[in-house]
Order: C-alpha cells, then structure tokens, then sequence
C-alpha cells in the first residue's frame, strides 16, 4: 500500500514514538495529522465530546494511530482509583470511543492502529495497571478488527524504547540492564517502532494482530 497522501491521525501529541512515526509518514508522503491535549486539533481521551469534535472536524482519513498513555504505577496498596481510571481511559476506553467515532470515516483499505506494550506479557511488581491496561489493548484489537471488518485493526507492543519517557531516570543504568538481558541485547529506537507501525498500517492482510516490537524482552 503506497502512503502518497494517504491521511493519517496520530493521538499523543507528547510522545517520542509518535514524532519519529509522524516524521517517517510524512517523509513517505502521508497528510500527517498529529492530535494531543494541548495541539490544534485537541483531543483528550478521556473526554468523549473531544473525539467526536475531531472525527467530525477531520472527515475522512484512511488510518488513525493511538499511542497515548497515562501512567497508574506503584503498589497495588497505593492505588488511587482516579488515576488507574486515567490510565484505563488513555489506553482502552479513549481508543474504543475513537473507533466508536472514526469508524464510520476511515476509508476503505484504513485502519486502526493501538499501542499496548511489553508490562503485558512480563509483568513486574508495581506496574498492575500497566499489565492490565496494555493486555486490554490486545484483546482490543482483536474484537475490533472482527467486528469493525473490513477495517483493519491492529496493535503494536513496544519493549523499552528510548523515546524521551524514560528521560526522568538514570536511564543509561536501565537501558544497560534491559540490554544485557533481553534477546536482541539493545534498548529500542523510536525507529524501530516506527517501521513496524508502518507495516501494520499498510500490510493489507494483518489484522487483529499484537506486532512485538520489543527485541524479545518479554521472553527474557
Ligand atoms: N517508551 C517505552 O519504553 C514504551 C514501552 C512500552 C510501551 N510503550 C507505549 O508506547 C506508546 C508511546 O510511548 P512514548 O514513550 O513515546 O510516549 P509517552 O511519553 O508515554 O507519551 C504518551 C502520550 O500520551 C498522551 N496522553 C496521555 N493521556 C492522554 C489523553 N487523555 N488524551 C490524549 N493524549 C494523552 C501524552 O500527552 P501529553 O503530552 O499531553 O502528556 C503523551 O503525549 C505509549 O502507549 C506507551 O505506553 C512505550
């Protein structure tokens, strides 16, 4: 599928992974639109009125890319409900409510692309709500991609990439450890994710798929 002015709705206006697969589009000829809390266009994903102004502000678009996120971490007794509800609506709630409302305006050949991530399959102490919420991502996709058909649904699980999230951390101590032990002995680039976000976008015959963009971390 060629990208040549196809348009493409990016959510997550923030994130390193979003810049770089916003680049690689628009590099590949797409109509790039990228949409966040604070952009113009805007869209919370937790407000259901900001999805629906956006679908019906943009018409038709061939795919839409949700890599929002919001974080809930830290021990399961420390939990504070309004922000494991956050979390819930960055990555499971706000991506049904964008198909509820772009649905109906993805063109034909389009399709859907969700981010979950590799907490799902390797979970850790402290990170419940992550698990969860990226496991959700998953069945997401596949129950979308059935009942949306033929409009293709996908999700794209990254391992631990070096997108500007972890910035806040002694990061080069975490990326050594998760490079020594995981399969492809490295960290991720944005670029990595980006390639595999575009095969999901436009490889016609994946639908209803997790695409493991982790260098085999969740195995390790
Ligand atoms: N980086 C990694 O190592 C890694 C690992 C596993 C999975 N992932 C997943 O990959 C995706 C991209 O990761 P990243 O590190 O590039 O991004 P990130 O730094 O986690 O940024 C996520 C973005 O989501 C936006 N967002 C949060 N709540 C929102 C809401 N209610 N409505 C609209 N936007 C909202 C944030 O907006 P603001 O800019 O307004 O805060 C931010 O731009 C995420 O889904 C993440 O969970 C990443």
């Amino acid at each position: 599928m060629n990208l040549t002015d196809q348009k493409i709705l990016i959510i997550g206006a923030g994130s390193g992974i979003a810049a770089q697969l916003a680049a690689d589009l628009t590099a590949s000829g797409a109509k790039v639109t990228v949409a966040g809390r604070s952009t113009t266009p805007a869209v919370d994903l937790t407000d259901e009125d900001s999805i629906r102004r956006l679908a019906s502000d943009l018409g038709e678009v061939d795919h839409i890319v949700s890599v929002a996120a919001a974080h809930a971490n830290g021990p399961v007794s420390g939990l504070d409900r309004d922000a494991v509800h956050t979390a819930f609506d960055a990555k499971v709630i706000g991506p049904l409510l964008l198909a509820k409302h772009f649905a109906p305006h993805i063109r034909p050949g389009g399709s859907i692309l969700l981010f979950s991530g590799v907490a799902a399959w390797r979970p850790s102490p402290g990170l419940a709500v992550m698990a969860t919420t990226n496991a959700a991502v998953a069945t997401l996709a596949e129950a979308l991609a059935v009942e949306l058909a033929p409009i293709r649904v996908n999700a794209l699980s990254p391992g631990i990439i070096d997108s500007g999230s972890w910035d806040h951390l002694d990061k080069q101590a975490f990326f050594a450890d998760v490079a020594a032990k995981n399969p492809a002995r490295r960290i991720g680039h944005p670029s990595d994710v980006s390639a595999a976000a575009i095969t999901a976008l436009t490889n016609p015959f994946i639908t209803g798929t997790t695409l493991h963009v982790d260098g085999g971390g969740r195995l390790a």
